[in-house]
């Protein structure tokens, strides 16, 4: 069964042609990382304008990458939820018009879910990972940190998450903090290169045995390291401008930038290897994946690779998988699909959706 998958939930536009949820034969992403990072993250006004022109060439094109017309495809998937509206139902709208037109089915996919699938994802010429249940699942995206039990793919239990910010948007704050830009976790992971991750002492909070996190300290710790080498900002200020530039801070020059940025990573990764192990021993878990843009950060990997026994399965995405992507969302439409569950063409869009299956609005 070939599905074709529409991701536009924050500010990629994304389609992807996948066959039987795993074989991925297009993934096409259109960004607007430049667009966006005048401003200093996402300004959602802008991102759905960006979407409505994006969306037609992105789907032609994930058509053409996978050699297909739409009359090749079974059936229609699109995230509905949780994400920004205005962008989302620009990919919802295209999708129905899809389904409407051609008479194929319609599937509305939650995008955490999709992330999570995304672990199973692979190109023809690949090997299918091989992940036994129970799976723990770190998923670690801009909007969310949590620790998932799967005992299939159906059956989620949520562990444990975050009680304040997520682990990306922890890295997009302290990006933005030390004038590095956006998106925060890449550029954080550039300029720790060669930094010392023990120069600065970080909150490392664990909330006691819980497989909870917080991750507000952090931030809050920085801009006090910083302070220190702040100057003065007598830039005038900007007025009139509907969506205003981002400008950093402005720092002396010997502010000790890859030691900082490094000791803050090392805080982020530690919380989540750390947690996600436990999870793991405390489950009788035999496999852990990791899932979202954060799981793209290469300390990470190495860290849960590092602590990981040896009869565990560890398993991560490939990178363009990591990240929103339409694979992640054709992927997991399948399995709704087999269980028969599909939308119509009243489906909306929602700010807001719990990843748990049962739970699912
Ligand atoms: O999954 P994603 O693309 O979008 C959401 O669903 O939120 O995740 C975006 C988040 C951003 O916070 C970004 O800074 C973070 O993933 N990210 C990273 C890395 N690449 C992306 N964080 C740490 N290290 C990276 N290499
Ligand atoms: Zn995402």
């Amino acid at each position: 069964m070939r599905i074709l998958g529409i991701e536009t939930s924050c500010d990629e536009t994304a389609a992807a042609v996948v066959e039987d949820g795993e074989v991925v034969l297009s993934n096409v992403i259109s960004s607007q990382i430049a667009l966006h990072r005048v401003h200093g993250g996402v300004v959602p006004e802008l991102a759905a304008r960006g979407q409505i022109t994006a969306i037609l060439p992105v789907v032609e094109a994930a058509l053409a990458e996978a050699a297909c017309e739409i009359n090749d495809i079974d059936a229609i998937a699109v995230t509905n939820r949780p994400g920004l509206v205005g962008s989302l139902l620009v990919g919802v709208n295209a999708a129905k018009a899809f389904a409407w037109s051609t008479g194929k089915p319609f599937i509305s996919v939650n995008h955490l879910e999709g992330h999570v699938h995304a672990n199973w994802l692979h190109r023809a010429n690949e090997p299918a990972p091989d992940l036994p249940f129970p799976v723990v699942c770190l998923l670690v995206s801009g909007g969310h940190t949590e620790l998932l039990l799967m005992t299939s793919h159906h059956d989620y239990a949520l562990l444990g998450q975050t009680i304040d910010d997520a682990a990306g948007e922890a890295f997009d704050k302290g990006s933005r903090l030390l004038g590095l830009g956006y998106p925060g976790g890449p550029a954080i992971q550039r300029a720790s290169e060669g930094g010392d991750p023990a120069a600065f002492a970080f909150p490392r909070s664990q909330l006691g045995d819980s497989f909870d996190f917080s991750f507000s300290g952090l931030k809050t710790s920085l801009l006090r390291q910083v302070d220190h080498y702040r100057l003065p900002d007598d830039r005038p200020k900007q007025t009139g401008a509907i969506f205003p530039e981002h400008r950093p801070p402005i720092y002396r020059d010997d502010l000790p930038l890859a030691d900082l940025a490094a000791s803050y990573e090392a805080a982020i990764v530690e919380v989540l290897a750390s947690k996600a192990m436990r999870t793991v021993e405390a489950t009788g878990a035999r496999s852990l994946l990791l899932a979202g843009g954060v799981a793209a950060n290469r300390k990470l990997r190495e860290r849960i690779s590092d602590i990981a026994p040896e009869d565990i399965t560890v398993h991560w995405p490939p990178f363009e998988y990591c990240t929103d992507n339409a694979a992640m969302i054709a992927g997991r439409a399948w399995h709704l699909a087999r269980r028969g569950e599909f939308g119509d063409l009243t489906t909306d869009a929602f700010p807001k959706g719990a990843i748990a299956h049962a739970n699912n609005t």
